[in-house]
């Protein structure tokens, strides 16, 4: 048995809903201590080799995870672009290889086009999984990230409104923070979107279940004009997982964020993104104070620093 399934034989991360508060607070407060150099972890995952399979491309997710483990001690091995360089292109499905790669590593962090892909290889793995993307449904690890940076920022993840502008039917980072921010009391969403990308019905339904408020709207203009909003989370539009070109074009530049809109903002608010961009938010409003996405970037090693630290140590108990 490896040295991580041994301690922490379930310790998978899938959706953001399965975060409550108290696991919230400890990441928040690690994730503090390992920025600030509090602690020394050089050592933490020393003995441990952890498996990436990226099925889908990434930059900021692949990169700072490999980065994190190293700087954690530990090693890892990789398929970079799984869907045409690992034996799925031979027809393997994902459970054999999951099945097979459980033997080879300590924990595995998979990124997957299919919705269900990390609930999938949970029931295949003898070895904790972490979701980094799973087709238009969930980046819990994203989500902590997003959580971080706004905590940093309003020092409460309570009483926050949260607009959220773009690709809600199929963007996964924006499914995954409106999931988890909903448990919290007091926040409201306005969603701003094109026709054809507005949130999906499962989505809408389980706030409205929730007695959470949220507002919908496809024009930004108008939306920022009824919101005050804390938070505004800029998506692109996901070219790779619409139907047909036809329908990617309807939706595509239909919504960018501009410089003018800057002055429609208040002097608190925060202007995020989980990268990458396309055309969704001009390049010429980096330079505002209210805007966070590279520091979002920044915060991803630490978060993912400090949840690979969370995981090593609850096997311990
Ligand atoms: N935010 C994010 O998941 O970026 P990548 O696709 O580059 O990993």
């Amino acid at each position: 048995m490896n040295v991580i399934q041994r301690i922490s034989p379930y310790r998978h991360i899938i959706e953001s809903q399965q975060f409550d508060k108290n696991y919230l607070d400890k990441i928040l407060k690690l994730t503090d201590e390992i920025k600030n150099k509090k602690i020394d972890v050089s050592s933490t995952l020393k003995g441990s080799v952890g498996a990436l399979l990226f099925y889908e491309a990434s930059t900021r997710t692949r990169l700072s995870f490999e980065s994190a483990i190293l700087r954690l001690g530990g090693s890892f091995i990789h398929t970079e672009n799984a869907r045409d360089f690992s034996s799925s292109i031979k027809g393997e499905t994902l459970s054999d290889s999951i099945r097979v790669i459980s033997d080879y590593a300590d924990y595995i962090i998979l990124r997957h086009f299919d919705d269900d892909s990390s609930k999938v290889a949970v029931k295949h793995s003898n070895i904790p999984v972490i979701n980094a993307g799973s087709g238009k449904e969930q980046h819990p690890t994203q989500t902590l990230i997003d959580i971080y940076t706004i905590f940093q920022s309003f020092g409460r993840l309570t009483n926050l409104n949260i607009m959220l502008i773009g690709d809600l039917a199929h963007g996964r980072t924006c499914t995954s923070l409106i999931y988890l921010l909903a448990k919290f009391p007091n926040n409201k969403f306005c969603f701003v979107s094109p026709d054809n990308c507005r949130a999906r019905p499962n989505m809408t339904m389980h706030l409205k279940n929730n007695n959470v408020l949220f507002a919908e709207h496809s024009s930004l203009e108008q939306a920022m004009a009824e919101f005050d909003g804390d938070v505004l989370y800029v998506t692109r539009v996901q070219k790779e997982r619409f139907s047909s070109p036809s329908e990617y074009l309807k939706a595509k530049s239909q919504i960018i964020f501009k410089y003018q809109h800057l002055s429609k903002l208040k002097e608190q608010a925060i202007i995020m993104h989980p990268l990458p961009r396309v055309d969704e938010i001009d390049h010429d409003i980096d330079t505002d104070p209210r805007v966070r996405y590279f520091e979002q970037t920044k915060n991803g090693l630490y978060v993912r620093m400090a949840l690979l630290k969370m995981m090593y140590d609850s096997m311990k108990k």
